[in-house]
C-alpha cells in the first residue's frame, strides 16, 4: 500500500511517553516510525539522537507535555536533529504543560507558557500542532507558527447517536469555559441549550461554587473543561448539578491529568460518563467502564497528511455527522 506521505522527504518520531500513539499515527500514515536511539547515564541525564539520517528531511515529533522530563527529552531531541542539518521541526504535542501559567494573576509570578515557547522556539521548532491550549491566546506567544486544534470535533463525532436519545444541556464548570460550551453545543445541534456554573478559585487546585447560571432540572448535562488536574473543578461541579436536579452526568475534558488517580470518578454516583482524549498517556492504564477514550490519533495522521502536502486544514473542524 502506498505511503500517505514521503519517506524519503519526511520522517515521523513518537517520544517516550506518546510511542504507542505516535505508531499507530505511523501505521495509519502507512509509514514506519523512525526510532529514536536514547542513552540515560548514571546521573539520569539523557542523550537522544534518530537512528537515521533527518538531512534535508521534515521530521514530525509527536510527544506529550506532561512533565519537566518530556519536556527536556523533546528540547534535546529537537536541538539533535537541528545540528544533524533537518530541513523542518514540526512537533505535534498533545499537551502542553504550564498552559495554565498564561498571565501574572499576582506580583512576582512567571509566565510559563511564555517561557515554555521561547525554549522551543530556541531549540529549534519551526512549528507547533497541539489540542486545546488552556488560553488560545497562548499562540501568540509564538513567533512560529501554531495549530491550535479541538478535540471537540472528535468528541462530537462519537456523541451524535447518544445525543439523539439523552438530549443534553452542556454546562462549563466556570466562566471561563463559556465559550469552548457553547462552540461545544453549537457543534452538537443549535437549539441546545447551556448552563455555567459559577465557580471561584480559593487557593491553587482548591474551589468553591457560588452559583449557576440556567437551567439543568430534569436535563441530562455534559459538563465539557479543558484540563482535568485533581478532578476539584469538575467533581464538584457535577455534585452540584445533581444537588439541582439534574439526571445524568456525563463529564468531558481534552487533557486528563487525573493527579489524584481516578478512584473518586470510578466511585461517584452522580457521574455516568467521562470522555477524554489520549493527550495525557497514563489515561490508556486507567481500567474504568466509565472512562471512554477517544483517540487523538486521526486527527495527528490527518494534519500530517494534510501539512506534508501543503494542503488546508480546514477539514480538520468539519463533522463527520
Ligand atoms: C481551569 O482554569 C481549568 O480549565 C480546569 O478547570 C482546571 O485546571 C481543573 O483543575 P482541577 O481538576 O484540579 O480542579
Amino acid at each position: 500500500m502506498v505511503s500517505k506521505i514521503d519517506e524519503k522527504k519526511a520522517i515521523v518520531f513518537g517520544l517516550t511517553n506518546q510511542l504507542d500513539l505516535a505508531k499507530l499515527v505511523a501505521n495509519s500514515l502507512r509509514i514506519k516510525l523512525t526510532e529514536i536511539d536514547t542513552t540515560i547515564f548514571s546521573d539520569k541525564e539523557i542523550l537522544v539522537k534518530s537512528s537515521k539520517t533527518v538531512r534535508n528531511k521534515i521530521a514530525y515529533i509527536i510527544c506529550s507535555l506532561d512533565s519537566h522530563n518530556a519536556l527536556m527529552e523533546l528540547l534535546l531531541f529537537v536541538d539533535s536533529l537541528k545540528r544533524a542539518s533537518v530541513s523542518r521541526v514540526i512537533v505535534i504535542s498533545t499537551y502542553m504543560c504550564y498552559s495554565r501559567q498564561d498571565r501574572k494573576t499576582s506580583q512576582r509570578e512567571s509566565i510559563g507558557a511564555k517561557l515554555i515557547a521561547k525554549l522551543l522556539e530556541t531549540a529549534g521548532v519551526d512549528k507547533l500542532i497541539s489540542f486545546d491550549l488552556h488560553n488560545p491566546s497562548i499562540q501568540g506567544f509564538y513567533d512560529i507558527p501554531v495549530d491550535d486544534l479541538r478535540w471537540i470535533y472528535q468528541l462530537t463525532n462519537s456523541l451524535y447517536k447518544e445525543e439523539k436519545k439523552m438530549k443534553f444541556t452542556i454546562v462549563s464548570p466556570d466562566h471561563g469555559g463559556a465559550v469552548r460550551a457553547r462552540r461545544f453545543a453549537e457543534l452538537i445541534t443549535k437549539d441546545i441549550k447551556i448552563a455555567i456554573i459559577d465557580k471561584r478559585r480559593t487557593q491553587p487546585n482548591v474551589s468553591e461554587i457560588v452559583g449557576l447560571l440556567g437551567e439543568v432540572k430534569n436535563k441530562n448535562c455534559i459538563i465539557i473543561d479543558d484540563i482535568i488536574d485533581t478532578g476539584g473543578t469538575i467533581l464538584k461541579a457535577a455534585k452540584y448539578l445533581k444537588e439541582s436536579g439534574a439526571n445524568n452526568i456525563y463529564l468531558a475534558a481534552t487533557h486528563g491529568l487525573f493527579s489524584k488517580g481516578f478512584e473518586m470518578f470510578e466511585n461517584s454516583d452522580y457521574i455516568d460518563k467521562v470522555f477524554i482524549s489520549d493527550s495525557i498517556p497514563k489515561v490508556n492504564k486507567i481500567n474504568s467502564e466509565k472512562l471512554k477514550i477517544i483517540s487523538l490519533e486521526s486527527m495527528i495522521s490527518k494534519i500530517i497528511e494534510l501539512d506534508f502536502h501543503s494542503k488546508s486544514i480546514s477539514e480538520l473542524y468539519t463533522l463527520k455527522k
